[in-house]
């Protein structure tokens, strides 16, 4: 991976050289980390004077009276406290980022009400714009799930990004962002520090937390999940054990960075499913140390270590399970993040692609690379399908033919990755999704030649 230098005027904390540099290895760890040294007060959070003449901040992640293991909050030492890094706010359009539940108005209604969400969709690449698009103005609804107004559900995006945000930066207070980037390099330059992301890595940036993004090389193009409930949180393992999955040292956090910066800027916040502007004179980006528990970070998904069958049969796909955000009724998540990378296939006297099923939950996926092993055609990196609630689904007719006639050896499935955002609640399209993105109307012929083999008789057919 290229490194970049960081920003004109930024200062970022020293940190471990090698892979780890700009970062601090762990899952939900409370972190410690300084800019300036002897900027982080030891022993307490709240000195009567901080080093250096900074702010004391605390960010809460969660609510002051969560349980220990589920409560977050990052304390900031910062230039400004954060009540400088806004105005009064002005309503602006943000037309194609979208938010659950999606009202119509009384003019589009007539359009939306054409708009049939009950079927199995695919889309190809939605194409590159020759139209300059920020993180803000690039973002493409695709689906909206649950309702932002009571912390539930979930919304998928496209994000098309060819430029970068110039003193200009953004927060939404309605949900953390799961992005999982499928062309170009990004840089999010946050309040607790520097993330750069590139395909087969994904990033989480908490609620309420302020960045601006870069394109580092473009342009680019990556898939969003927003979810305005819980924390993404690691499965549990159950009797897989301590091991395997997603390892929690394979996450990371990025040291602090600040910028002491007089400039012009605008910050864009997106509340309850609207978007607002406030100016100011400044950077926000001016946590000089923090510590705490409540941050943003990155995982690289070549980490992931996938564990399946090993005799017969295969598990349900939630063996794949990445990152996992609970929707307060145990085991049924408001989002999980799955994801389907390079493995072994060894299962015996098996048809070992995804089976045939209909599903409560509701399955959007996402190509980044490679060929899916249960659609062997159409759907391409870049691509997405949609299984909503009770839809049924599965192989298409080449990928259940081939399955069920080859030799039963170890297949290594390799150059693929695909994911999966499943939700509890069914998936609404926008009109973006239903009209101006590359829609495969033949989608559903896929499993049209799929014959009947049933003549009455047993045996194999
Ligand atoms: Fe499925």
């Amino acid at each position: 991976m290229t490194s970049h230098s960081l920003p004109e005027g930024m200062v970022r904390a020293a940190g471990t050289a090698g892979t780890h540099e700009g970062y601090m290895p762990g899952f939900g760890n409370d972190f410690e980390t300084e800019a300036l040294p002897g900027a982080l007060p030891q022993g307490q959070n709240s000195p009567q004077k901080c080093a250096y003449g900074l702010y004391a901040e605390q960010l809460s992640g969660t609510a002051f009276t969560a349980p220990r293991g589920q409560n977050e909050r990052t304390w900031c030492y910062r230039i400004r406290p954060s009540v400088k890094h806004a105005g009064r706010f002005a309503r602006i359009a943000v037309p194609y980022w979208k938010t659950a539940p999606h009202v119509t108005t009384a003019k589009d209604s007539a359009a939306a009400n054409d708009i049939v969400s009950l079927g199995q969709y695919r889309w190809d690449p939605i194409p590159h714009s020759e139209e300059p698009m920020t993180w803000i103005t690039g973002m493409r609804t695709m689906t909206t799930a649950g309702d932002v107004n009571i912390q539930v559900g979930m919304a998928t995006h496209v994000y098309l990004v060819n430029e970068s945000m110039v003193d200009e930066y953004f927060y939404s207070a309605d949900s953390e962002l799961l992005v999982v980037p499928q062309e170009g390099r990004l840089r999010f330059c946050t309040e607790l520090g520097v993330i750069d992301l590139e395909p087969k890595e994904i990033a989480i940036l908490p609620r309420g937390l302020v960045y601006r993004v870069e394109v580092l090389e473009g342009p680019c193009r990556g898939f969003v999940c927003e979810n305005y409930g819980q924390k993404f949180d690691l499965p549990n393992r159950g009797p897989i054990g301590a091991n395997c999955l997603a390892n929690p040292r394979d996450f990371k956090s990025p040291v602090a960075a600040f910028e002491d910066r007089e400039a012009k800027s605008r910050v864009v916040i997106k509340w309850c499913g609207e978007f607002h502007e406030t100016w100011i004179g400044h950077s926000p980006l001016d946590v000089v140390a923090w510590h705490g528990n409540y941050c943003a970070y990155k995982y690289d998904l070549r980490t992931y270590s996938p564990v399946g069958a090993i005799l017969f049969d295969h598990p349900d796909p939630s063996i794949f399970t990445v990152l996992t955000a609970p929707s307060g009724q145990e085991g049924t998540a408001n989002i999980d993040f799955v994801l389907f990378r390079e493995r072994w296939m060894v299962a015996e006297n098996t048809f070992r692609p995804p089976w045939y099923h209909k599903n409560i939950m509701s399955e959007l996926m996402g190509n980044i690379y490679g060929i899916y092993d249960a659609k062997p055609q159409g759907f391409v990196p870049g691509g997405i399908s949609l299984h909503n609630m009770m839809l049924p689904h599965g192989p298409d007719r080449n990928a259940f033919e081939g399955a069920s006639n080859e030799p039963m050896e170890p297949v290594f499935q390799d150059k693929t990755m695909s994911f999966m955002f499943e939700t509890r609640f069914p998936q609404h399209l926008t009109e973006f999704a239903a009209r101006e993105a590359p829609m495969q109307d033949d989608y559903i012929d896929c499993w049209t030649s799929l014959e009947k083999k049933f003549d009455g008789t047993p045996g194999e057919k």
